[in-house]
C-alpha cells in the first residue's frame, strides 16, 4: 500500500463547511449514536464531506473533528487509514478506479490501466489537463465474476474491453456519464451466464415434445410383465408351506436344531474361552 498523506497546502482550501442540506443530515446522523458515543459518526461524516467536495480536505477533517469533539489527529488517522477517502483532488467528472487484483488482472486489467494512462494521465492520482478526470488502481471491488471492471464514483462498469472503457471515459469527459449504463457492458444480466441463464429455466417447446417422445418406451415397459429369464424351469413350489419359521413353530425349530447338533448350552459345565 502506498503512503497516504494529505495534499499539498497549495491545493488545500482554507475552510470547509457542509451545505445546509448536508449539515442537517450530519446532525441527524450524529444523533443516531448514544450520548458519549457521537465520535462513531466520524466515517459517515468524512464520506459525506468527500461526496460534497470530491475529496477530503484538511479543513474538512478539522471541521468534522470539532463537530464530534475529537482531536484533529484522531480524525486524520481515520481519513488516512481508509483508502476510500481521497486525500487529493480527483477529476470533477470522473475518478476511475481500476481493479488490479488477480481475477481482473488475468482478464485484462493491465489493458484498462494502459487506457487510463493514455486518456487521463501517465501517473495515478494525477488530474488531466482540464482537471476533469483522474484514475487510480484499487484492490478487489467484489465484481470478480464480471472481470475486468472499474468503479466510477458509486457505480461499477464490468466486463470491460479497452475499447469500451475508452467510450465510457469519453462519455464522462463530455459530461454524459449519467447516460452510461452501469454494470455488465456485455450481453449478461448482473452476473448471470453470458447469453442468458443456462439452468433452472423452462424447457423450450420442442424439447418438451422430445421429452414426451422419449418417455413413451418407459410407459410401454411398465405394461410388459416381468421377464422369466432367471426363474428355474420347474413346476414345484419355491417354498414348502410345511416349513415354518422358529417364531411360528418353536418346537419344530428346536427339534431341527437338535438334529443338526445345535444343542442348548449346559451352564453346569465350564465354557471354553474363545
Ligand atoms: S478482482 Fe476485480 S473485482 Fe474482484
Amino acid at each position: 500500500m502506498s503512503v497516504r498523506r494529505l495534499a499539498e497546502d497549495t491545493v488545500q482550501p482554507a475552510t470547509f463547511a457542509f451545505s445546509r442540506e448536508n449539515a442537517a443530515w450530519a446532525k441527524a446522523t450524529i444523533k443516531k449514536y448514544p450520548k458519549g458515543r457521537e465520535q462513531s459518526a466520524v466515517i459517515p461524516l468524512l464520506m459525506r464531506a468527500q461526496e460534497q467536495d470530491g475529496w477530503v480536505t484538511k479543513a474538512a477533517i478539522e471541521s468534522i473533528a470539532d463537530m464530534l469533539g475529537m482531536a484533529y489527529i484522531r480524525v486524520l488517522e481515520v481519513a488516512t487509514f481508509y483508502t476510500q477517502f481521497q486525500l487529493k483532488p480527483v477529476g470533477s467528472r470522473a475518478h476511475v478506479q481500476v481493479c488490479g487484483t488477480t481475477p481482473c488482472m488475468l482478464r485484462g486489467a493491465e489493458d484498462l490501466i494502459r487506457i487510463c494512462k493514455k486518456k487521463i494521465a501517465s501517473e495515478p492520482f494525477t488530474l488531466n489537463e482540464g482537471g476533469t478526470l483522474s484514475w487510480e488502481e484499487v484492490e478487489c471491488q467484489g465484481a470478480c465474476v464480471n472481470a475486468p471492471m472499474v468503479m466510477i464514483f458509486k457505480d461499477s462498469y464490468e466486463d470491460l474491453t479497452p475499447e469500451r472503457l475508452e467510450e465510457i471515459i469519453d462519455s464522462f469527459e463530455a459530461g454524459k456519464g449519467a447516460e452510461v449504463q452501469p454494470g455488465p457492458q456485455i450481453d449478461r444480466i448482473y452476473s448471470a451466464p453470458i447469453g442468458g441463464p443456462t439452468t433452472l429455466q423452462a424447457l423450450p417447446a420442442e424439447k418438451k415434445t422430445a421429452g414426451r417422445a422419449r418417455k413413451a418406451p418407459d410407459e410401454e415397459a411398465i405394461s410388459v410383465p416381468p421377464a422369466n429369464a432367471a426363474k428355474p424351469k420347474t413346476t414345484s413350489q419355491v417354498t414348502n408351506p410345511a416349513l415354518k419359521t422358529p417364531a411360528t413353530a418353536k418346537k419344530a425349530a428346536a427339534k431341527i436344531a437338535k438334529t443338526e447338533g445345535e444343542t442348548t448350552v449346559d451352564k453346569s459345565k465350564p465354557q471354553k474361552k474363545r
